[in-house]
């Protein structure tokens, strides 16, 4: 959804890591940004230029004396170009593309762009490794990075020289997520910690053994895209996720329900808006063992269960005196009585707004990429959302938040 209307300059240079560039030209342009590619020269070598104008619909620039389609040839390509772009990426980019970015050359098309453009540039390297190393190349990212520049990769990996090393351009889903956050960066939530909770907890019985859940963290991962998408600085507390932490995201891992309490109360403070979408354990063995429990020992095992702590009723407990979090917003995840258990919630946890999953739903809940969902809010009727992505029930989500947010300080400043 950031990317719809969007206008991305997406500047091409000489690597064989181009070949990921037109996948990356491609998914800019399905989410629906105008994508615009300069080439250089050398990146003709390697692709043609139609083959990015087939993914992006558009016309492709490599000469600086190319006049600029739909007859708007009065004005100079290079000044258009750079003026209407909302960012600048460069992938891949070498050595010498990053050398002459650096010291302002404008000696083809797409260094006279870079030189006009006050988009944010974000640049994907891809370079052998032992050139990424040269203290030159470093001296010029450097240069770059003191000029507010955002740099993705490069990782490390199989080069093109057959040798490994870092030196490979990111895959283009991570370019993706950067151009998403830079995009985003001024958004309603610019300024804003948004602390979510995502993934299961594992509380030990041994020391190789715990009592889990199924989740995975793809709704809480959602989520931080979705707050990142905004502009808000986001801290997600996390236990084991089955998916990557996004790009941009500041990661604290918590294993336990009582690690979970203890980082998310650290943060509270500093929060602005706290989501807690992890499914926390509410129960855990009083004594884990300090040795693996062998079942020769015995023909049961009795496990003894004491309460976890709960994190959003502390949260809830805490805001009023703190005045933090402005807002707070838990999940719920029930088999029955969905909407009645989800209310209870809001009301003891003191929560501005439940989003309640009936789970029992084989398209809803853990693991499954989609929820159905059902928004609870103070004084407003429950409010039932058709089936959707979890990245749409995350941006559906993160929209009224930054409703929430406004409510709650407009009140406080009348
Ligand atoms: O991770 P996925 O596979 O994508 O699945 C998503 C999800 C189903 C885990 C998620 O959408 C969800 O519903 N999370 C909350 C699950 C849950 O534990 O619900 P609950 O009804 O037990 O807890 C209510 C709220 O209190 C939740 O916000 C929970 O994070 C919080 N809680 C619960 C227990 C506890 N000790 N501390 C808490 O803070």
């Amino acid at each position: 959804m950031i990317l719809e209307g969007k206008r991305i300059l997406l500047g091409v240079t000489g690597g064989i890591a181009i070949y990921k560039v037109v996948h990356l030209a491609s998914r800019l342009t399905q989410g629906g940004a105008q994508v615009d590619v300069v080439m250089t020269e050398a990146a003709t070598r390697f692709v043609a230029p139609m083959t990015f104008q087939a993914v992006t619909q558009r016309a492709v620039y490599v000469d600086p004396w190319q006049p600029i389609p739909d007859g708007e040839h009065a004005r100079i390509a290079h000044v258009h170009l750079a003026r209407s772009a909302d960012l600048f990426i460069i992938a891949p980019a070498t050595a010498n593309t990053i050398a002459r970015l650096a010291h302002g050359l404008a000696d083809d098309l797409l260094s006279s762009i870079a030189l006009s453009c006050a988009a944010p540039w974000l640049i994907a390297p891809a370079m052998e490794s032992h050139m990424w190393a040269s203290p030159a190349t470093q001296a010029n990212v450097a240069i770059l990075r003191d000029r507010g520049v955002t740099f993705v990769g490069p990782v490390a990996g199989h080069l093109a020289s057959g040798a490994k090393g870092v030196g490979r351009m990111v895959e283009p889903e991570e370019i993706m997520e950067a151009a998403r956050a830079l995009l985003g960066r001024n958004g309603p939530l610019a300024g804003r910690r948004v602390v979510i909770t995502a993934g299961g907890t594992r509380e030990p019985i041994d020391p190789v053994r715990y009592i889990g859940n199924r989740s995975s963290g793809k709704m809480g991962v959602a989520l931080a895209q979705a707050a990142r998408d905004l502009g808000a600085d986001v801290v997600l507390i996390h236990g084991p996720l089955q998916v990557p932490v996004p790009w941009g995201v500041e990661a604290r891992y918590a294993e336990t329900a009582q690690a979970m309490y203890e980082a998310t109360m650290a943060i509270l403070p500093e929060t602005d808006v706290l989501i807690g979408a992890a499914a926390v354990a509410d129960f855990r063995p009083a004594e884990p063992a300090a040795d693996k429990v062998k079942k020769e020992e015995a023909q049961e095992l009795v496990i003894r269960l004491v309460r976890t702590p709960d994190i959003l009723a502390e949260v809830g407990r805490r805001r009023r005196e703190l005045g933090r979090p402005r807002v707070v917003v838990g999940f719920a995840a029930e088999t029955r009585d969905l909407i009645a258990y989800a209310q209870e919630k809001l009301h003891a946890k003191n929560l501005d707004m439940v989003v309640a999953n009936d789970i029992s739903a084989p398209d809803a809940g853990f693991a499954v990429d989609t929820n159905r969902v059902t928004i609870l809010r103070r004084e407003r009727e429950p409010e039932p959302w058709p089936l959707l992505s979890k990245d749409e029930v995350a941006e559906r989500v993160m929209q009224e938040v930054v409703v929430l947010l406004r409510q709650t300080e407009g009140m406080d400043d009348g």
